[in-house]
């Protein structure tokens, strides 16, 4: 692992601004010179970059408000600001936080500097594709291991599944960037082992976690590991999101499970699904016209590469920036492109299955709500207007034509995806904003603001979610 960064010299944001009393000249100056925010987490002392804008447009006073949370400008951009006021003598007092000051916590003595995509990214940047692909089979050996290990021991297996997705998600996010620097067709060639040996470990993490040996000890080795990294966050995504689907796959294969859906669905989802398809009776709004061709298990092939979706998801994410869904803070412009840049670079620079691209492509696309987003928002209107006689009759598709055949409103893992996401965002335990959710609070606001406020997630989706987090997460807990 890499050494311990050198630490730059922080100025504590909060007396700069207080004693003053005229922050808006530098208030605008850091806005106009895109200047960061270093947030120090005030028991577990990470720290991490934060764009000020974000920040100011959630809570204007943010650095005044008690919190888990410190706020810091670096050396360098408190130089910045005196160097632009210079012509304004006075304006401002600060405190300075150096190593063994002694008013002041110590970043100084942080033990580890977590930015961006965390502190083993440049471990794994620093690798050769050869180095990364070893490595991923290392990984895939010690879960292969496990797989054969009876009677389990499940601390030491949910450690090793836990460190082999995070590897995974970071040696692919290095792996991508090194790819978007190259032609297709070398990018490809460059990452056609990468693909593979993912793959692997994504069958691996799946047959281990279907043996429902992992429910509370994963999500608390998770929470644990957890460092607010994006990596963290596609980690959790993709670990919930395996298991999520393990789940569902047992419960619709109970034929009880799916007749209970279709006798409560005209009191508790017709009217959802008739927002979503007006131009259809209601009466004829059932079960089969929410899930194209009916509701039912996903077979293993198709469930892997849906997993590579999860693992891969928020790749096109840049570092330094914040993405949570669902908050006030929540900056649209900021996100945006991730969607876009993240199915882009995965149809072009690999050849991962077009599922997992697809997944990239369509999350965050809300059935079409204006909060959403989709890649495929801009191409469906385009379809639209060159087929004006094309409808859309279904809500949601197990496979991909109907989506791209203008039949079908969305595609089911990126609807699992869109639920796992937002969850995910809200209880991370490592919120910037606000504290984190407990999984109870945050099944009660997902359904107010995600489904009753305004339909964005899927309703049925969304109830096995519900009974699914309880079941894993709450009750144990
Ligand atoms: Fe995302
Ligand atoms: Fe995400």
């Amino acid at each position: 692992m890499p050494d311990k960064q050198p630490i730059t010299p922080l100025s504590k944001v909060l007396s700069l601004t207080d004693k003053a009393g005229i922050n808006k000249t530098y208030i605008d100056i850091i806005i106009e010179e895109d200047i960061p925010i270093v947030c120090i987490n005030k028991s577990t002392k990470k720290r991490r970059l934060m764009p000020f804008k974000v920040l100011y447009g959630n809570t204007e006073n943010f650095w005044r408000q008690s919190g888990s949370w410190d706020y810091f400008l670096e050396e360098e951009s408190v130089e910045k600001l005196r160097e632009k006021t210079k012509d304004k003598p006075g304006v401002w007092e600060y405190e300075r936080l150096k190593a063994g000051s002694e008013d002041a916590e110590e970043p100084g003595e942080l033990e580890e500097i977590e930015e961006g995509f965390g502190k083993d990214y440049k471990t794994f940047s620093s690798m050769t594709i050869v180095e990364k692909v070893d490595f991923l089979n290392k990984n895939n050996k010690k879960l292969n291991d496990i797989i054969s290990q009876k009677p389990k021991q499940v601390a030491a297996a949910t450690e090793v599944l836990v460190d082999a997705a995070k590897d995974a998600a970071l040696i692919n996010q290095t792996a991508l960037e090194e790819a978007m620097r190259l032609g297709d067709d070398e990018a490809k060639k460059l990452t056609q082992d990468l693909v593979d040996s993912t793959h692997e470990i994504v069958k691996s993490t799946a047959n281990l976690i279907k043996e429902d040996l992992f429910n509370n000890d994963l999500m608390n080795t998770l929470v644990e590991k957890s460092n607010g990294t994006i990596v963290q966050h596609m980690t959790r995504v993709y670990l919930n999101g395996i298991s999520f689907l393990a789940y569902y796959n047992k419960l619709v294969s109970r034929s009880s499970a799916i007749q209970k859906l279709r006798i409560s669905f005209s009191a508790k989802y017709r009217n959802f699904y008739h927002t979503l398809l007006p131009h259809i009776d209601i009466d004829d709004i059932i079960l089969e016209r929410v899930f194209f061709g009916g509701m039912r298990a996903i077979q293993p092939d198709l469930f892997h590469k849906w997993a590579v979706g999860f693992l891969i998801h928020d790749i096109g994410k840049a570092a330094a920036v914040e993405y949570h869904e669902g908050e006030s803070s929540y900056n649209r412009n900021i996100v945006i492109d991730h969607v876009k840049q993240g199915y882009k670079s995965i149809m072009a620079k690999t050849n991962y299955p077009i599922e997992a691209s697809l997944i990239t492509g369509y999350h965050h696309e809300y059935y079409g709500d204006p909060d959403g987003y989709g890649y495929f928002r801009a191409y469906l209107q385009q379809y639209k207007k060159q087929n004006p006689d094309a409808k859309q009759d279904y809500v949601v598709t197990f496979e991909l034509e109907p989506i791209m055949d203008y039949q079908a409103l969305a595609y089911f893992p990126a609807k699992v995806l869109e639920i796992i996401d937002v969850y995910d965002s809200v209880t991370d335990p490592n919120r910037v904003y606000r504290k984190p959710l407990t999984p109870e609070e945050a099944l009660a606001m997902m359904r107010q603001e995600f489904i009753e406020k305004k339909l964005k997630i899927d309703p049925i989706l969304f109830d096995i979610f519900d009974a699914y987090t309880r079941e894993k997460y709450v009750k144990k807990s």
